[in-house]
């Protein structure tokens, strides 16, 4: 059953593939005085760059042993860890977060479309970030072909 305040999120999703688009956006959507916060962080690589930008990040990973690790490489930052689709642990690391970045091993497949969905309304609904920058190559290619209708459009807007 749909919910209508659903439609009524403000939250932008961007959708990237692979590991180097990624990272890209950070120079775009990325800014000094956001609060950001990154699930999938593994050992810190893409929190470093998102942290040379807006030193206000909170990089979480479900493995206890990439925390550590990115600890070990990168002391400036805060890390902790989290499982990300438990959300009542992501809410005790923070609020009023400004971005979210997420790179989930396993959530780039076609299979895991639905739960890429369904937690990126769920971040989008707890948090209200203005963006959730998404590494997840199967909701990039299903957003290219998704055109929400209005009866106004041109054939142009349509690419037709
Ligand atoms: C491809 S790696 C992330 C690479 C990292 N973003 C980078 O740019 O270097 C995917 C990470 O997702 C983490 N992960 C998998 N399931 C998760 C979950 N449920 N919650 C949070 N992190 C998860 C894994 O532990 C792994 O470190």
């Amino acid at each position: 059953m749909s919910n209508e305040n659903q439609f009524k999120l403000k939250t932008q999703f961007i959708a990237t593939r692979g590991v180097e688009e990624y990272r890209q956006t950070i120079e775009k959507w990325v800014m000094p005085w956001d609060k950001i916060l990154e699930i999938g962080c593994e050992w810190g690589t893409t929190s470093k760059l998102i942290f040379d930008r807006c030193m206000n990040l909170i990089a979480t990973d479900i493995s206890l042993e990439c925390i550590q690790k990115a600890r070990r490489l990168h002391p400036e930052i805060e890390f902790t860890t989290l499982d990300a689709f438990n959300i009542k642990e992501a809410m005790q690391i923070g609020d009023n977060f400004t971005k979210i970045y997420t790179d989930m091993s396993g959530l780039s497949s076609y299979r895991a479309l639905l739960d890429v969905i369904s937690l990126l309304n769920m971040y989008a609904a707890v948090f209200e970030p203005e963006a959730i920058i998404i590494k997840s190559g199967s909701l990039k290619q299903f957003a290219k072909k998704c055109i929400a209708w209005d009866q106004f459009q041109t054939k142009q807007d349509l690419r037709l």
